[in-house]
């Protein structure tokens, strides 16, 4: 898996000190209310969890499920496959957690369903924010850090639904990516779990 990589961009150091911050800043602004942690599949896993270690105060947590269509460079409209229950939703503070935040469309499309369902307010909480890449008007409540316009895999984000367990942020070797972008890739087939 590593002879994949080109270079390292965020080692676990620098990720553990940014969830620390971020779970300080959540910790503040939800405590003494009662919220429920929303993870986006699959890609914010490992985040979430380590995350919600850092957050000593009382939440639950959701999960939701989203894929979106991709041709070419261009973003396709998002599915929504798994929703958490009505009751886990309706009447809640949510925090809505994500890996990357993108286009943007994954994000302000899951919010928009979380509201239709009765969530009392919907923050956004994502690991990567990539500002340059942003086709909607969406900004994240909290962000551990910004990225450029590069694609980045580990630590939850995939390629091809691999490289998810890396400890660390890397950039892959460009020969591996197509050269008219990476969403034609094979092995993406289209649609897949973002
Ligand atoms: P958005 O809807 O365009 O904001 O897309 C967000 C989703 O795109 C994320 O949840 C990721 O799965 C995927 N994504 C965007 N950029 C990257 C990247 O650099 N590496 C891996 N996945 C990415
Ligand atoms: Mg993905």
């Amino acid at each position: 898996m590593h002879k994949d990589l080109q270079r390292i961009l965020l080692d676990e150091s620098e990720i553990r000190a940014a969830i620390e911050r971020v779970a300080g800043e959540v910790t503040a602004e939800f405590e003494g209310r009662a919220f429920t942690v929303v993870s986006v599949l699959k890609g914010s896993i490992l985040f979430v969890a380590d995350l919600i270690r850092h957050i000593p105060i009382q939440l639950e947590l959701a999960f939701v499920g989203a894929s979106s269509y991709r041709e070419s460079t261009v973003s396709g409209e998002l599915s929504i496959e798994m929703l958490p229950a009505d009751g886990e939703i309706e009447g809640r503070e949510i925090l809505l957690i994500d890996d990357i935040l993108d286009t943007g469309r994954t994000l302000s499309r899951l919010s928009e369903e979380l509201h239709r369902r009765g969530a009392a307010s919907v923050k956004t909480c994502v690991f990567l924010d990539k500002p340059s890449r942003r086709a909607v008007a969406m900004q994240a409540d909290w962000r551990c850090f910004e990225v450029e316009d590069e694609f980045v895999v580990g630590y939850g984000l995939d390629y091809a639904g691999r490289y998810r367990n890396l400890p660390f942020v890397a950039v892959l070797k460009p020969q591996l990516l197509l050269a008219d972008g990476v969403e034609t890739a094979p092995g993406l087939g289209g649609r897949g779990a973002r």
